[in-house]
């Protein structure tokens, strides 16, 4: 569904965000601004803030924010119209009935087709392991130790030996043969025709956190190869946006999400009460699933199998972790293969005990360094020695970088001076590559990236004055232009703080919000929005902050544009003039 911007606008503005907030958490008012305890993340001192004033919010702690509608979707996992929609019903207030383009309706309509077939399938195949059709296969879970219960839970199945079985099932039910190539659930090619994409297999559905069935995993009962074939993507389907479980551990009481490889890895743990099991579908753990779950947790565990190829998947998974900031421990399963032979063999006791010992990524990874070198070779000891404390230097927070130098030494029988002699060299020299694996840490940055940093920090401070006090637009309006700002959104933003301010005499922040609809634009917008720096700087100091601010934005802009028009003189020479205008600026009068 499409809504105009005038719609949007309406109805954000008939919904106060304090109002809405309050009603999911606990607010504390103090001055101006509201506060709680961050409902994304976890805390114990609030730092989340809502703004009745900008009608926005901010956490401080880990960077969400947004408008009314971020909020929704954040927390009610929302698309954008669904946001818009609960909230216009929550003022009274009637969306216009508008027609969805030809295009966005058959893509509608397309993808409740396909969620509708999946269901029926789902439903039929967890009938058939019921039936004498499925005896085997109901007989082969059995073997591998499920009970009824879990059977159901997972609503486990079993597609039937014809080739054509759910094809006819489903076309008996009036689907075309146009929708069931879209499905995924069955195959066409011009000798055979059409045929089931799984058969004679056991059946896991795969289903979302908004509990629909959007594809199947099947499994061979012997050895055939390919051991389990998988839905390819589909218009519902997308296997990097999607854990197998989470509709299940998305509501678990314990701590933290179990990320393990495979379907029967996370049924087995889920039987054994871990219901906060999940596996990633047949592939590498992606960007798109440590987003999915950074909104049910704030710490992963890695269950993944004790081989060679399970522990490079491990260090995959950890690098990725660590970019996104999700805290990661790494359960030891040896001398088992995986979660499901663990639990065989040790029960609930044995895995439960394996959680706790679970190691904290960084001794991980020091550990599988370890183990590619021979410790009785002096050379390779110091080898090993040195990676260690290469790793160990990427750590920025003193105490637990201290902590961990005690625990290394500790374990691998290192002279604790001479390792931590070694990681505050490297500290300084920067080491720039652990051999072996890559490890990256988001906090070390280039001298480049620093200046781009400051660069970003200066648009996004000089945004907020603006919007802080309204009358500086005035002041600046001839010094500095839209075109000066680089970052994209910053860009866009302030183009759109001056048309509302030229236009109204005012600003209206939370109204920028609607042009966003992904989340990291929205981050970065509230976080301009939420500045609030009365406090920091004292008045008299005002004139020279916005002065500095506007000289870092110009002179970057200028170099930008001395780039650009290379080779032209006349531009050339008319921009150094201005560089050396700006570099010889006096402190703007910010009284006016
Ligand atoms: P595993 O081979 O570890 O399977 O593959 P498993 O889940 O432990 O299964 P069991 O215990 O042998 O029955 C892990 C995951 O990799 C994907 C599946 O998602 C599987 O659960 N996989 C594996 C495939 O997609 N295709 C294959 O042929 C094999
Ligand atoms: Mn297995």
């Amino acid at each position: 569904m499409y809504y105009s911007d005038e719609v949007v606008e309406e109805v954000r503005s008939r919904n106060d965000i304090v109002d809405v907030i309050g009603s999911y958490v606990n607010l504390k008012r103090k001055g101006n601004s509201h506060s709680a305890c961050c409902p994304f993340h976890h805390e114990k001192t609030p730092s989340f803030h809502v703004s009745r004033e900008k009608q926005m919010y901010h956490c401080f702690g880990c960077g969400v924010g947004g408008n009314v509608f971020t909020f929704l979707m954040e927390h009610e996992n929302f698309t954008f119209p669904e946001a818009l929609e609960s909230l216009a019903e929550r003022a009274g207030y009637d969306l216009p009935k508008q027609e969805m383009s030809a295009e966005a309706k058959r893509q509608a309509d397309a993808r409740t087709k396909i969620k509708d077939m999946n269901k029926l399938a789902a439903g039929y195949f967890h009938y058939l392991l019921k039936t004498d059709h499925g005896t085997n296969a109901f007989q082969y879970l059995k073997d591998r130790g499920l009970t009824d219960e879990t059977i159901t839970k997972f609503g486990l199945g079993f597609s039937d030996v014809y080739s054509d079985d759910l094809y006819k099932y489903l076309k008996n039910k009036g689907y075309k043969d146009d929708d069931l190539k879209d499905s995924g659930l069955v195959k066409y090619d011009e000798k055979h025709g059409f045929s089931d994409r799984f058969w004679n297999r056991v059946m896991f559905p795969i289903i979302d956190t908004n509990n629909r069935v959007i594809g199947f995993g099947g499994r061979v009962m012997g050895d055939a190869k390919p051991k389990y074939i998988n839905t390819q993507d589909t218009l519902v389907f997308d296997k990097s946006r999607n854990l197998y479980g989470l509709n299940l551990a998305k509501k678990s009481k314990r701590p933290g999400i179990i990320f393990c490889e495979g379907y029967m890895d996370v049924i087995s743990m889920h039987q054994a009460g871990f219901d906060n099991a999940v596996a990633s579908l047949g592939t590498a753990l992606t960007v798109g699933q440590v987003n999915l779950i950074k909104r049910f947790t704030d710490r992963a565990y890695l269950a993944y199998d004790s081989d060679e190829a399970g522990t490079k998947a491990a260090l995959r998974a950890l690098e990725i972790m660590r970019e996104f900031e999700m805290p990661a421990r790494v359960i030891s399963l040896k001398p088992y293969k995986d979660p499901d032979e663990v639990i065989r063999a040790e029960g609930t006791e044995g895995m439960e005990k394996r959680i706790g010992e679970a190691k904290s990524a960084t001794m991980f990874e020091i550990d599988v360094l370890a183990h590619n070198y021979n410790q009785e070779d002096p050379q390779e000891r110091t080898q090993f020695q040195k990676e260690a404390a290469k790793r160990l230097s990427l750590i920025s927070e003193p105490m637990e970088r201290k902590n961990y130098i005690d625990s290394v030494a500790k374990q691998y029988d290192i002279d604790r001076d001479s390792l931590k002699e070694a990681v505050t060299q490297y500290g300084i020299t920067g080491a720039t590559k652990v051999d072996t694996f890559a490890f990256r840490d988001r906090n070390r940055k280039s001298p480049e990236e620093e200046k781009e940093q400051q660069q970003l920090k200066s648009e996004r401070l000089l945004i907020s004055w603006l919007i802080n006090e309204n009358a500086l637009f005035d002041v600046l309006k001839n010094m500095i232009s839209p075109d000066d700002f680089f970052e994209p959104v910053y860009h866009d933003v302030i183009k759109e703080l001056y048309e509302q301010y030229n236009r109204d005499g005012k600003v209206t922040p939370a109204a920028i919000m609607n042009h966003y609809q992904s989340k990291e634009e929205h981050e970065k917008v509230s976080m301009i929005m939420q500045q609030d720096f009365d406090m920091e700087i004292p008045q008299s100091e005002k004139s020279k902050v916005v002065t500095d601010l506007v000289k870092t934005i110009k002179l970057r802009s200028i170099e930008h544009q001395l780039e650009m028009t290379k080779g032209d003189l006349t531009k050339q020479s008319e921009l150094i003039m201005a560089k050396v205008k700006i570099e010889k600026m006096k402190p703007i009068n910010t009284f006016r």
